[in-house]
């Protein structure tokens, strides 16, 4: 798809090959989260050479850059994309693949931290808005706490957007689309531990013994009956056992003294959320009771849903039909179980998480995220880029353009009033 030559991502597109390189570049040399020095420094290195303000170390390895857009305005806008890859060993096979053994890209972080920055560049050089926008790369989205880390650092005291954007790639969607929904995206993530305590003692002789594999099968099977019996049909919840670890392979006539499970819960409301808590520590300890066992869980919340603002997320997806046609913009893509760090960032200032389409159609870029034959598909750098850019020039407007012609400078008046 080509547009008028003044479109953000058509002007984005004239440096499709650079951008292309320095996505690849960072897909070669994968950094966990709150270790991206290398990547922090070539964010760094490129926003010097544009001659943008930037601030670094906000979260530890994190970067604000902040652009003035040609008038003067109290008004801002906050961009925010991730820069951390995964423990994962990459099994691709592509020119760059990953040179640090059990580290990838595998999420497309590369490709997100890659349009922001070009998104910058377009910024810095055209101008074309009023006010501030800043522009958040951020460390260890993957359940390292970078997000938190920002906010801690004062992020939104030091860089106050008035609201804030991100966007993630989305391998079911073909590159140019775009997904918008006002609610939950995310899911809130949760992680649970359960250790189980009996009398370990001869396999030979149970009786003599409080056997803790018995009752972690118990548990095991109890636990299923959380979301199917304890919770609406009408909502959407999960609650997965992931790991069991229990007595000793190479001991078999050994009845072990502990055992332990480990799994996430996987939400969108809160009572929901606190439902199921109640829901497991009652079972966990009253099953395990039942056999003379003591059970205990721990419940550690992670990650909060990512919840989008109803008016900012129609905002994006006006923007979006205006960039890339109406027919492009698809409102009704389901939410993800997964869960997103954004969201500590949403719960602080209105804003929206998008979803850009990723996926080629021909099987090269069309593997689940978190595959590790993963790798980001670079023709979706003018979109993402561009639709970063079209959110601050539509939420940002010269007054020439405010109140006029388009619908999203017509509406713009609305959505500011209410932030
Ligand atoms: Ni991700």
């Amino acid at each position: 798809m080509s547009f008028s030559p003044n479109h953000p991502s058509e002007y984005i597109r004239r440096w499709q090959d650079d951008y292309t390189r320095f996505r690849r570049d960072l897909h070669a040399h994968p950094e966990l989260g709150l270790e991206e020095h290398r990547t922090a420094q070539r964010i760094s290195e490129r926003l010097t050479a544009l001659g943008i303000e930037h601030h670094t170390g906000i979260g530890k390895t994190g970067i604000v850059a902040a652009i003035r857009g040609r008038e003067a305005s109290p008004h801002s806008i906050g961009l925010r994309a991730d820069m951390d890859a995964l423990p994962i060993q990459e099994e691709g096979d592509c020119p760059h693949v990953s040179t640090v053994p059990g580290c990838m890209h595998a999420c497309g972080h590369d490709g997100h931290t890659t349009m922001l920055l070009a998104c910058a560049h377009y910024l810095q050089e055209t101008r074309r808005f009023a006010g501030t926008a800043y522009l958040i790369f951020q460390p260890a989205e993957e359940g390292r706490g970078g997000g938190k880390a920002m906010l801690a650092d004062g992020l939104f005291e030091r860089f106050p957007a008035e609201r804030i954007f991100a966007l993630h790639n989305w391998p079911g969607l073909p590159v140019g689309k775009v997904a918008v929904r006002s609610g939950p995206v995310m899911a809130a993530c949760d992680y649970i531990t359960i250790d189980i305590e009996g009398c370990g003692g001869h396999g030979a002789h149970p009786h003599l013994t409080v056997d803790p594999v018995l009752v972690t099968g118990h548990i095991i099977t109890a636990v299923q009956s959380v979301v199917s019996r304890n919770i609406s049909p009408l909502d959407h919840a999960v609650v997965s056992l992931c790991g069991v670890r229990a007595g000793n392979m190479d001991a078999k006539n050994v009845i072990p003294r502990t055992a332990r499970l480990v799994g996430t819960v996987r939400t969108f409301d809160t009572e929901t959320q606190e439902w199921i808590e109640v829901r497991l520590r009652e079972l966990v300890t009253t099953v395990a009771a039942g056999f003379g066992a003591v059970a205990t869980l721990r419940y550690d919340r992670i990650d909060p849903a990512t919840i989008n603002n109803v008016q900012q997320a129609q905002f994006a997806a006006r923007v979006a039909a205006q960039l890339f046609g109406e027919e492009n913009v698809v409102h009704d893509l389901e939410p993800s179980m997964g869960a997103e760090d954004f969201s500590y960032m949403l719960q602080k200032k209105p804003g929206a998480y998008l979803r850009l389409g990723q996926g080629s159609g021909d099987g090269k870029h069309d593997l689940f995220l978190h595959n590790s034959r993963y790798d980001f598909n670079d023709a979706a750098i003018p979109y993402g880029a561009g639709l970063l850019a079209g959110l601050v020039e539509a939420g940002l407007p010269l007054s020439g353009d405010r109140g006029q012609g388009s619908e999203v400078r017509g509406q713009e008046s609305g959505i500011k009033a209410s932030v």
